[in-house]
């Protein structure tokens, strides 16, 4: 048995992330993103990128999970796989990691490619020495 607590849910978590990866908006970069987050009770909420065509208003897939998971009540995560169709996995961007980070560094990120590739990381190791909400008192 593993004693990995995120790999039960990797299933749903792939086929949550790919299904948001198919809906992706990506017209632009033509580069399509899915995110699913595993929610601490075991939920899977996710998010694909929406470009605009104002470029810079244009959100990643990472940052739409979220944003869908804080709105149905959950703030605190588990894991994210992201799934794209890279040739390798690919991380998460700056911008995401900050915000991820927002709910805890202590979070599994797993990207997948379409062609079967993965890699694993932990947040902490992503954003090392993050601004987070500890860092910030007024
Ligand atoms: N993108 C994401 O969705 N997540 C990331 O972490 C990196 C980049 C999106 C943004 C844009 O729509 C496209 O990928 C190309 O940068």
């Amino acid at each position: 048995m593993s004693l990995d607590p995120v790999a039960p849910f990797l299933g749903a978590l792939h086929a949550a992330a790919l299904e948001a990866m198919r809906n992706a908006y990506a017209p632009y970069s033509k580069f399509h993103v899915g995110a699913a987050l595993l929610t601490e009770d075991g939920k899977v909420i996710a998010g694909c990128n929406v470009e605009n065509a104002s470029y810079p208003a244009g959100t990643c897939a990472e940052r739409a999970a979220i944003g869908a998971a804080v709105a149905a009540g959950h703030q605190r995560f588990r894991a994210v796989l992201i799934s794209t169709e890279a040739d390798t996995p690919t991380p998460p961007c700056g911008v995401c990691r900050q915000v991820l980070a927002e709910f805890g560094t202590d979070l599994a990120v797993i990207a997948r490619t379409t062609n079967g590739g993965e890699a694993r990381w932990v947040l902490a190791d992503l954003l090392p020495d993050p601004f987070t909400p500890a860092s910030f008192r007024h």
